[in-house]
């Protein structure tokens, strides 16, 4: 007689279908096609139309209308209507909207969820425990913030229209990401779902009806690449807010460059799995099953790259061989099937392709022998081993369920081969020492670090990336920025710019002998040094006259300026205690010369009370940003019971910053000085038309204990300064003030820096517009560490 252990491991699952009665009518009501959802109703179907196939099946499942230039522009205008009414809603009012919206999903939980697996592929599962319930929450936790909004945000207003184009991997949560948080802020918006999932999107259409959102406040447009384009030009969208390839991410930064419209982006990523040589092996091979093959590996954050210690290395991947080996894969609506479909024949080839391309590179592929269905789009759970950092499996999102092992030796080693990539969205870190967890978890560049755990999400902690996985938090406090902008901000008026003439030029062999003892050498390293090109510029005063020269910086020596500040990373690692001191020295010594800086604003042509006033500012904001310095810190999220999430304010590294003409001296210290506070090291570009005031503070510097290569400053053209700043791939963030907006923005989507850009002038003097949060919070990106706790 078989033992019972014998039966356990022979016996077969059943089938346990989920019913898709309720979605199958559903679809049935909408056989004659689908229209968009504009101002509260839905269009007819449009003329030109779409198939949308159940990925399991292949079966078209509805016709869905292919949004024109038209459609965007009915919706973009329903939504600008509505935002008077709905951005002067009381928070609480808004706040009643938003819990009608979640209490009605919530309701339709089985239903939605049983679309969403239809529409995408995913196991029923994952869309009835993590997706819907997540969308569920997200509503809820941002009914509270249209609650709070006002005081928790005093100063801020709602960016206008947002347009939100989002992917097919988890369709309604992306839509209640992007979503949520923009009507809790007070915002309207058109929101265009992925061309292969749009069926749970207009579902949520029909359930802001029944909920009564006011006309205009969700619009839900239709269509592929071209309708996103076409909500991306729209002049009248003020915001837009995108998640899908760094590819088209790159494309939107370039079309909205110079428009004023904000942007988020949350990009791509091949985010490091390590496996640290004391984790707990079973759970971390539990670990790889969410991270890769959790949504069919379709994920942006799938912790595609797993980096295991050598010495565990044979042990764990016998162990995760075996459990691959386990998986089921099948109809996505039985209740015991562990992965489902590929979103759709295109997605299958482009993986299918890249691990042909690992194989012929010489990985070796081990793949589940599971049986996968005839009909749709399947990939079986797949591993490549004997890979390289430089592989392409290794090196390039797959977005399928397949992971690339390596190993590593030491932690230090891990850390390396963890940030070899171009992204930074997500990291997994298995240890069971705290001390060693948290280290990495510190030093892995990425946006999201999860401690003994992967793929966990809540609507109160941030999400995104660092690097090309993009820029913007989705989630939480630190997502509701994105969809805020400062009032004083929002009014600041735009002014026409004359156009500067390009300085002049002038070889330093040709200067007279006195003018080659005034020319201000540019600052590198903490050292001052020749300009590349061997040539100055004049410097003009009030009445016109030459009041000394400045270098006539390039390429060269902002690339030599970057090289420093990248090399002074121990000023990010330095305490804030110690960037406070630093900042307090500069004050002083700044201090006991103000008179010799108020005569060079005089000469620089402010008037005597003009040019005192400065100053003093300038002392004022550097002593501000010096207390900030340690006081700026992070939060502690509640997210799940028995975790702490750490939500950390990293700084970005080396950040370029391009100073405006007004104020050249109280400008630069308001933006050098919070960048340092927080840990950045500066590339710092001043008025071209007064650099004197800056060229000034190098002895300044020099005395306060400021390691060199903190600040760097290049004088010379600004825009050509700044299109290589915005170009250079070192350069993670970069602050430009000047008229050059459009070409900095463009330029900055080569590596998708984080730009803070404006052409319109500010008070300097001010402390609401000159000094502030805002600031602080632009000198920093925040990393989410999840930390369970508990036996
Ligand atoms: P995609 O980036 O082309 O599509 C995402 C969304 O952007 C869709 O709604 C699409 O219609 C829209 N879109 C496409 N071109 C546009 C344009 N020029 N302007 C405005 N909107 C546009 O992603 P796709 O082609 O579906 O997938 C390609 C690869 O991208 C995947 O293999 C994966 O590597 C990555 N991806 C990453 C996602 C993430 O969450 N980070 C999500 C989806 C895809």
């Amino acid at each position: 007689m078989p033992s019972v252990s014998d039966i356990l491991d022979t016996m077969d699952y059943g089938t346990a279908p989920e019913s898709n009665a309720h979605a199958v009518g559903w679809l049935k009501e909408h056989q004659g096609g689908f229209g968009h959802f504009i101002n509260g109703v839905f269009t007819k179907p449009g003329t030109k139309r779409f198939d949308v196939a159940n990925p399991a099946t292949g079966q078209v499942l509805a016709r869905v209308s292919q949004g024109s230039g038209a459609d965007v522009d009915a919706a973009v205008k329903a939504a600008r209507k509505a935002f008077g009414a709905w951005s002067k809603l009381s928070g609480h009012e808004r706040a009643k909207h938003l819990y009608a919206i979640a209490r009605l999903i919530q309701k339709r939980e089985r239903f939605l969820a049983v679309l969403e697996t239809m529409d995408n592929g995913k196991p029923i599962r994952e869309s009835r425990d993590i997706d819907i319930p997540l969308v569920a929450r997200h509503f809820y936790h941002h009914a509270g913030w249209a609650e709070l909004i006002a005081d928790e945000f005093p100063g801020y207003q709602p960016v206008g229209v947002c347009g939100q184009i989002i992917p097919w991997n988890f369709p309604l949560l992306m839509l209640a990401w992007k979503i949520a948080p923009a009507l809790a802020a007070g915002n309207t918006v058109v929101l265009k779902p992925a061309e292969f999932t749009p069926l749970t999107a207009l579902a949520f259409a029909e359930i802001c009806r029944e909920a009564g959102l006011p006309p205009g406040v969700v619009n839900i447009v239709t269509g592929d690449g071209a309708t996103g384009a076409a909500l991306v030009d729209h002049p009248q969208v003020d915001k837009i807010a995108f998640t899908g390839s760094t590819e088209v991410g790159r494309l939107i930064r370039k079309a909205t460059a110079g428009t004023g419209k904000k942007l988020s982006l949350e990009l791509g990523g091949k985010s490091p799995f390590i496996v640290h040589e004391d984790a707990d092996l079973d759970a971390a091979v539990e670990g790889v099953v969410d991270a890769i093959w959790f949504n069919q590996g379709q994920v942006c954050c799938a912790g595609s790259r797993i980096l295991v210690q050598e010495g565990i290395a044979p042990k764990f991947l016998a162990k995760l061989r075996r459990r691959m080996q386990s998986l089921r894969v099948g109809d996505p609506l039985d209740k015991s099937i562990d992965m489902g479909a590929i979103v759709d024949p295109v997605q299958l080839t482009r993986i299918t392709e890249i691990v042909a391309k690992g194989k012929a590179e010489g990985g070796t592929l081990l793949q589940a022998n599971c049986e996968l269905p005839a009909a749709g789009n399947w990939f079986a759970p797949s591993i490549f081993t004997d890979v390289e950092p430089s592989s392409t499996v290794m090196d390039v999102e797959i977005f399928g369920p397949v992971a690339a092992v390596m190993t590593f030796r030491t932690p230090e080693e891990a850390v390396q081969i963890a940030n070899h990539t171009r992204y930074g969205l997500a990291a997994t870190v298995w240890s069971e020492n705290i001390n060693l967890a948290l280290d990495t978890a510190a030093r892995v560049k990425a946006g999201v670090v999860w401690i003994n755990s992967t793929n966990l999400f809540d609507a109160a902690a941030g999400f995104g990336g660092y690097k090309e996985s993009g820029f913007g938090r989705e989630g939480g406090r630190e997502g509701l920025y994105e969809y805020l902008v400062p009032s004083w901000e929002a009014a600041l008026k735009p002014v026409a710019e004359a156009k500067a003439a390009p300085l002049t030029a002038l070889p330093a062999e040709s200067s007279a002998s006195d003018a080659i003892d005034r020319t201000a050498k540019l600052y590198i390293g903490g050292k001052q040094a020749r300009p590349d090109s061997g040539y100055s510029y004049s410097v003009y005063g009030a009445k016109g006259r030459s009041i000394g020269q400045a270098g006539l910086g390039n390429r060269k020596d902002i690339r030599n300026a970057v090289e420093a500040a990248a090399k002074t990373s121990g000023w990010s690692s330095a305490t804030a205690h110690n960037r406070a001191q630093v900042l307090y020295y500069i004050a002083e010594n700044l201090s006991a010369r103000s008179e010799e800086f108020t005569t060079r604003l005089r000469q620089l042509g402010a008037s005597a009370k003009d040019a005192k006033v400065e100053v003093e500012a300038s002392l004022v904001r550097i002593f501000w940003y010096a207390a900030q310095a340690d006081k700026y810190d992070g939060r502690v999220h509640a997210t799940k019971s028995r975790h702490v999430t750490l939500a950390m304010n990293e700084p970005w590294g080396v950040m370029g910053v391009v100073c405006p003409d007004e104020m050249p001296l109280l400008g630069l210290v308001s933006l050098v000085m919070p960048a340092i506070a927080m840990g950045n090291r500066v590339v710092a570009v001043p008025s071209p038309r007064a650099p004197l005031a800056a060229t000034d503070l190098y002895q300044v510097f020099d005395t306060s204990d400021l390691p060199g290569g903190v600040v760097n400053i290049v004088t010379g053209e600004r825009d050509e300064l700044a299109k290589t700043l915005a170009e250079h791939d070192e350069v993670a963030a970069l602050w430009y003030f000047g008229p050059g907006v459009k070409a900095v923005e463009a330029a900055s989507a080569g590596n998708v820096k984080a730009t803070w850009a404006s052409a319109k002038p500010r008070d300097w003097l001010s402390r609401v517009q000159g000094q502030g949060g805002e600031y602080l919070r632009r000198a920093v990106q925040v990393k989410n560490i999840w930390v369970p706790y508990g036996e």
